[in-house]
């Protein structure tokens, strides 16, 4: 039976860089879910019938929020419901699953990397049916409705079986708890030669894998450990908890700081990796070498035709502006086209729609291909061990012949984090009142060349994305990013994005800080970084 439950509006339910996030008790407040999921329904159009995917990362608060999600897509008149058993699917393998099976759309339940618990972080994402995040043009219908909802609609029935496959009846609706990784490992071996990997595996090669206690663990034991071979215990923190095990679930080189020194010390395997909690960024680490993933993303590109996957070449690159301007001279060498995007996965799915964009890729630990319409943090892990199966040279060596090939971006993500609001706006607001006034002027030392707030012009489908972040260029050619977090959820995170191409040999081996340091200097200057947010260093360096 459906029930009609009349409920008020919530002000703040608007979809940031990547779904709504929220902490966890801010997400059960009354009807704070079922509003915002009946306003994704309300704001679609035409899946009567039709199959929806349902998944997520296994923190804190997904069964119940599944539970809520398939009783109202039942009641919404969807067709179908195809759920990752345990309520477990990574967002690449939910995107996979969209797209496979045609399904209108799906709705990923994470908060990415953020920490999950009773008090830490949840998040509700819709996409669509080529299996990436809806666009803007959704993303603000759907606000829009959350601001006027007067009642949501949902089957009352009891709670369904998550954890055995199978169909069940759900009303009207049928329900299919599916194996979340079967699917997405038969993908992988489409795309990379295993039979390489195995080979450098059985002679040898090691690796260590960190799943962080989040969903990657099930994929990675099943695709590294047991059809490639990878040692046993290779894939490491392999469980998915709800609470990610107390940590954070972001692979940086803070939070995956044990494997960061293990990949540092005599004791190093070959190989170095970590994903995120829903497992769409990764972290690569070379032994004794940390990759930053601009480089990653311009080494991937520069070496995917040793996939079989890609070995009829690239179509384009994409990246976000943030990310360095390493892929784009891979680009030019393989002649091909480069775009430069918002931040944000969304903004790729146009540009790998229309064919322009194979290989696309974000300074924040996200490398993705035309695959699926998500970042994918194992894919990117499986692409590098092709590679290195293939060129039989170490990480180490591969970076730097690229970088004596192409020139070395040397490049940081200063972070400055739960800073206040009204602060961080006003350093914005700042900025952009000085942006017309700088070309021509000195700021420590360097000659400013171009300063802008960047605007997106798609050219897929002419829409048009202003106020996507400050940067000022210098006649050097290196630069400066000023943007304010869009995943949040609490206070204002800065982010200052700093970066110089150098192509002198003798300079390749620099540290990163001290290669940038007048660049980070006349980043801090100029936007007055200490007046006005009382922090005198940054909370996160990467
Ligand atoms: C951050 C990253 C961005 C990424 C997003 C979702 O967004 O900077 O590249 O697409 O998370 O994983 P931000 O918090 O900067 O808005
Ligand atoms: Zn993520």
């Amino acid at each position: 039976m459906i029930k009609s439950v009349p409920t008020t509006p919530y002000d703040d339910q608007k979809p940031g860089t990547s779904g709504l996030r929220k902490k966890v008790p801010h997400f059960q407040q009354p009807n704070y879910v079922q509003n915002f999921v009946q306003a994704i329904f309300d704001s679609l159009e035409g899946f009567e019938g039709q199959t929806l995917v349902v998944g997520g990362d296994g923190r804190y608060f997904n069964r119940e929020v599944i539970q809520i999600v398939l009783k109202m897509a039942a009641a919404a008149g969807f067709g179908r419901v195809l759920v990752g058993q345990g309520g477990i699917l990574s967002t690449p393998a939910a995107s996979n699953i969209i797209r496979t099976t045609s399904a209108f759309g799906g709705i990923i339940l994470s908060a990415s990397h953020n920490p999950g618990g009773p008090n830490e972080d949840f998040g509700i994402k819709y996409n669509i049916s080529n299996g990436g995040p809806a666009p803007e043009k959704i993303t603000e219908a759907i606000y829009a409705r959350t601001k006027t909802i007067s009642e949501y609609r949902i089957f009352d029935a009891p709670d369904v079986d998550l954890d055995a496959i199978g169909t069940l009846a759900l009303g009207p609706m049928t329900v299919e708890v599916i194996d979340p990784v079967e699917a997405y490992a038969a993908l992988m071996e489409k795309l990379f030669n295993f039979s390489a990997i195995r080979t450098m595996f059985g002679n040898g090669f090691s690796m260590a894998f960190d799943a962080m206690h989040a969903v990657t663990g099930p994929y990675a034991k099943e695709i590294l450990e047991n059809r490639l071979g990878a040692a046993p215990g290779s894939v490491r923190n392999a469980v998915p908890l709800p609470d990610f095990g107390g940590h954070h679930p972001d692979p940086n080189l803070v939070h995956a700081k044990e494997l960061y020194d293990q990949m540092m010390s005599p004791a190093a395997p070959d190989f170095g990796a970590a994903s995120d909690g829903d497992g769409d960024r990764n972290l690569i680490i070379g032994r004794g070498i940390f990759v930053t993933p601009s480089d990653s993303l311009a080494l991937l590109a520069a070496n995917a035709q040793l996939a079989p996957g890609y070995a009829a070449g690239l179509a384009g690159i994409a990246r976000s502006m943030p990310t360095s301007a390493a892929a784009d001279r891979v680009a030019e060498k393989l002649g091909i086209g480069i775009y430069e995007t918002p931040t944000g996965w969304k903004f790729f799915g146009n540009l790998l729609d229309a064919g322009k964009a194979t290989i696309c890729g974000e300074e924040s630990a996200g490398t993705g291909s035309n695959h699926v319409r998500e970042k994918d943090g194992l894919w990117a892990v499986l692409l590098w061990l092709n590679i290195l199966a293939v060129r039989q040279e170490s990480v180490k060596d591969i970076v730097e012949a690229h970088w004596r090939n192409y020139g070395r971006n040397y490049y940081t993500r200063h972070d400055y984090e739960g800073i206040d609001t009204e602060a961080a706006n006003g350093l914005m607001a700042h900025l952009r009142s000085e942006l017309a006034s700088l070309p021509g002027t000195k700021i420590n030392g360097l000659f400013v060349s171009m300063a802008d707030d960047f605007t997106y012009h798609d050219p897929v489908d002419g829409s048009v994305s202003a106020q996507q972040g400050v940067r000022v260029v210098f006649d050097d050619g290196s630069r400066m990013v000023f943007r304010l977090s869009g995943t949040g959820t609490s206070g204002a995170t800065l982010r200052v994005y700093l970066e110089r191409l150098v192509t002198d040999e003798d300079k390749l081996g620099l540290e990163t800080q001290e290669a940038l340091a007048d660049v980070i200097a006349a980043a801090q200057s100029l936007a007055g970084i200490s007046e006005r947010t009382g922090r005198t260093a940054p909370d996160v360096i990467t």
